[in-house]
């Protein structure tokens, strides 16, 4: 422009004044101009929030961790505030010796680190019957990665005695549902982390302060937050969330229960509807996440075309088992229409299937454990849109 770029040739206000001291923010906030970056709803989806659901804006992030204040939210009985001072952990039934735990109690078991994701089983469940939610914060958003501080149950439950006949647990939260789940005696002393610290500070209250359930690579449902006791019995209990809720109805009427472990699955964050392409055509980076609830991702490819032609991504970042890796593909975009997917390769050599191989495997009832492949249209203007390719 005539006269140069007043942002280079003249001093901006930020340049010329002193700015905030320290401790303005003693604990800190992002930027104001970051304020779209928040967990979303959809209010038709749940007739109350306090038995709802909010979503990861996964279209804002980058990397393989989710900030602690955007973690999506899904409550059955709205957010326990527990003072953890007045907070125990029971451990009952099957033991040699019933045990009550404070929080200090738990703090001076040894501890461990870990890097996983939490993927409610029900996200993409509105995406079954065909395209629906424009976003990927609302079609994929129920998942977020999170290192993890915490005491593994294993050495909670070798302190009480798990008796021979103990084969399962009964995990129960402190919250007004109550929630309850079953898990397997096999899992608990595997990899469960009974868990205090995320991302380094307290767990947030709505992600279960002071306690919570870790279940790596597992249903979402069965991360118990607010963990107040854990019950050793030899078979499961059919709770309401393993039996009305959590299952899986069939075509043939029957249902998949104890579908425990969250399957192969990627998904393209950005361009995506809600982060449409603004730059216009040349260099452009497609970015997005993949996961498996049974180890590494080995691969991800990409396509433009609607999966004619299959491009192998970049995985950049850690690599952690049951932890969210992020990929990227960058191009030269030429500005003609694009049909996205990506699709995901765990060490297990499991593939994530299209959303009508799903279909054809899982008739059309189902609302939980859809991994299909997600397409987004990309118009010559580079405005985004959720669809589907047959
Ligand atoms: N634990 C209790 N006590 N109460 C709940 O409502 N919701 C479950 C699980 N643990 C829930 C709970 C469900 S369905 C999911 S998907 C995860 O917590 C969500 O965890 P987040 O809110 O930290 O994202
Ligand atoms: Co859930």
């Amino acid at each position: 422009a005539q006269g140069g770029d007043p942002l280079i040739t003249e001093i901006q206000d930020w340049n010329r004044y002193l700015g905030d001291g320290v401790d303005a923010a003693p604990y800190g906030a992002p930027s104001e101009f970051e304020a779209q970056v928040v967990r979303r709803n959809v209010p038709w989806l749940t007739a109350d929030p306090v038995s709802s659901i909010n979503f990861t804006p996964l279209h804002e992030l980058d990397g393989i961790i989710t900030p602690n204040g955007l973690c999506f939210e899904r409550h059955h009985g709205g957010v326990a505030i527990i003072n953890p001072t007045e907070h125990r952990l029971m451990i009952n039934g099957l033991v040699d010796t019933p045990l009550v735990f404070t929080m200090e109690d738990l703090k001076r078991f040894p501890r461990e680190n870990r890097v996983y994701f939490l993927e409610c089983a029900a996200n993409t469940g509105m995406e079954w019957k065909g395209a629906q939610l424009n976003g990927c914060q609302f079609t994929h958003g129920m998942v977020h990665c999170v290192v993890y501080t915490g005491v593994p149950l294993r050495y909670l439950l070798e302190e009480a005695g798990v008796k021979t006949a103990g084969k399962w647990l009964l995990a129960e939260g402190a919250d007004a549902a109550a929630m309850s789940r079953s898990i397997p005696m096999e899992k608990a002393l595997d990899d469960c982390l009974v868990a205090f610290k995320m991302n380094g500070e307290a767990l947030r209250p709505e992600q279960g302060y002071p306690l919570r359930l870790c279940v790596p690579g597992w249903e979402g449902n069965m991360w118990v937050k607010w963990l107040r006791r854990l019950e050793v019995g030899d078979q499961p209990w059919a709770q309401r969330e393993e039996t009305s809720k959590y299952t899986d109805l069939l075509a043939d009427g029957k249902a998949r229960r104890h579908t425990f472990v969250m399957d192969v699955k990627s998904v393209i964050t950005s361009p995506s509807p809600q982060a449409p392409v603004t730059h216009g055509k040349g260099p452009l980076v497609i970015s997005g996440i993949a996961w498996s609830g049974s180890g590494t991702i080995k691969r991800v490819d990409v396509t433009i075309d609607g999966g004619r032609n299959w491009h192998e991504a970049r995985i950049d970042g850690p690599s952690l088992p049951k932890a969210l890796h992020r990929f990227y593909l960058d191009i030269n975009w030429d500005g003609s229409e694009m049909l996205l997917q990506s699709r995901a390769i765990d060490d297990q050599g499991l593939v994530q299937p299209t959303k009508n191989e799903l279909r054809a495997a899982r008739g059309g009832n189902s609302i939980y454990h859809n991994n299909g492949i997600q397409t987004w249209h990309v118009n010559t203007d580079g405005v985004v849109e959720n669809v589907e390719v047959s």
